[in-house]
């Protein structure tokens, strides 16, 4: 559970609400494993690991939500910030053909393991989502590995013109796929699940529930049976549709139960 603290190395703003942090940071990490990471003075927070690469600096991609992404958003070159980890599980990257879906931040933990699976050999295709094209994130790093990237926004500023679920539905019909990965807004996790189902392909997807250890110690992100931090945050489809809570609740700070 030791924490370092780490020097902001780079900052890249990536769209309006949201930007990249990288920093040099040694564990050994894999994609789709997250890290605590502690502004001080502020509060402590999980955040995916946007870049995993053990060549080049560490990073995450951090969309303002509230007061702690909100400070993160602002952090300069030069700022410290503590981090701990990585913990979770992480993406199998073996499928061949991977249908990788985002929608809004959930981009920043489907690049770095769709990376990774394309150096393995598989091949990529993108459903990309955005309220506004403006907030397409990681719409160049996916287009530079991927063999499609499709968009949509909600309010048809670039792409198809409403949700990402419907370019999912077009990417089944026409195509093969071995595995699909997503991560961004539960309801729209909730209608990839059911597409994968209904065309018989592979579905996990990566899970955001509040976190304070980390590491299975407070149960603050209980998850039906399951605990998020170590069990998750990659769930499979199988396991997802057993658990009411997905769509539907997850915890607050104090432990209550509320909609998602
Ligand atoms: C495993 C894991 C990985 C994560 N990876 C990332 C990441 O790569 N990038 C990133 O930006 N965030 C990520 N998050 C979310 C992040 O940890 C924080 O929840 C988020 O930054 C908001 O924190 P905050 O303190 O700024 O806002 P808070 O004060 O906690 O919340 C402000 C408001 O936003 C709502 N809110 C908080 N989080 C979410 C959410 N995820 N979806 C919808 N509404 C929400 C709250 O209900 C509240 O109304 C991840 C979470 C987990 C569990
Ligand atoms: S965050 Fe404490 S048990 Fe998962």
């Amino acid at each position: 559970m030791m924490r370092e603290m780490v020097r902001i190395e780079e900052v890249v703003r990536e769209t309006p609400s949201t930007v990249t942090l990288r920093f040099r940071y040694a564990p050994a990490a894999l994609p789709g494993q997250f890290i605590m990471v502690w502004l001080p003075g502020v509060d402590e927070v999980p955040m995916s690991l946007s870049y995993v690469d053990p060549r080049g600096p560490k990073g995450i991609t951090v969309k303002v939500m509230g007061d702690t992404s909100r400070k993160l958003n602002e952090a300069k070159v030069g700022d410290l910030v503590g981090i701990r980890g990585p913990y979770g599980n992480h993406f199998d990257i073996t499928p061949a053909r991977i249908l990788i879906v985002g929608g809004g931040s959930g981009a920043a933990v489907l690049a770095p393991a769709a990376e990774a699976a394309v150096a393995k050999g598989s091949q990529i295709s993108v459903a990309l989502g955005a309220t506004t094209r403006s907030e397409l994130l990681f719409r160049e790093r996916f287009g530079k590995f991927a063999a499609k990237v499709e968009v949509s926004t909600d309010d048809g500023s670039e792409g198809s013109k409403g949700y990402v679920t419907e370019l999912v539905n077009r990417y089944l019909e026409r195509e093969k796929f071995d595995a699909l990965w997503t991560c961004g807004p539960e309801v729209m996790m909730v209608k990839a699940l059911r597409s994968a189902e209904a065309h018989g392909v592979p579905y996990f997807g990566s899970l955001e529930r509040m976190m304070k250890c980390g590491i299975n110690l407070c149960d603050a992100c209980a998850f039906g049976p399951y605990h998020v931090c170590t069990e998750g945050p990659v769930f499979p489809g199988t396991v997802l549709r057993g658990v009411g809570d997905f769509g539907g609740f997850k915890r607050e700070a104090s432990g209550r139960r509320v909609p998602a």
